[in-house]
């Protein structure tokens, strides 16, 4: 059973390093792919508390919601669509400052603001995508894309 998350309240750099470790603990040892992505999901809601994270897994040329924490979002998304679908053409992460400036940005919740999606990478194939969202302009920067990358390459797919 895992215990509970320490919350951290410094900077950014402080609350990714306090987080880092803690999600490692909580995915090693466990082989289940999606009670993995569930656990990694809440510990970035609860640390950081946007609006949106999760991930979305390539299944026979979509995007499909996977674990997540928020409000509801799209289920299908397909390759070069949103920023999501732009994340898995491009295989590079996507930082949106202010997502009404994003074309073809997917509102699936009108709250979200600025946005930042990690393509999940092996084998020279993007298989799924991280995605979170914000109710703030402008909230995601390398700093995210530097620790959200690290989180991914924890995972075993
Ligand atoms: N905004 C994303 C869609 C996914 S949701 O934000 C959960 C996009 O444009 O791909």
């Amino acid at each position: 059973m895992a215990d509970d998350l320490t919350e951290v309240h410094g900077t950014k750099q402080e609350q990714y390093e306090s987080l880092l470790p803690q999600i490692r603990g909580l995915i090693t040892d466990e082989p289940d792919l999606i009670a993995n992505l569930a656990n990694i999901t809440a510990a970035l809601k609860v640390q950081f508390g946007w609006l949106w994270v999760g991930f979305y897994l390539v299944k026979e040329e979509e995007l499909v919601l996977a674990p997540f924490q928020g409000p509801v979002g799209c289920t299908r998304i397909r390759k070069g669509r949103g920023v999501c679908g732009s994340s898995w053409a491009e295989a590079k992460t996507i930082i949106v400052p202010d997502t009404e400036k994003f074309p073809g940005h997917i509102a699936c919740s009108s709250l979200s603001r600025s946005e930042i999606v990690v393509p999940i990478i092996r084998n020279n194939s993007v298989i799924g995508v991280l995605d979170a969202d914000s109710e703030n302009l402008d909230k995601f920067d390398t700093s995210d894309q530097e620790f959200l990358e690290k989180i991914i390459e924890m995972i075993v797919f």
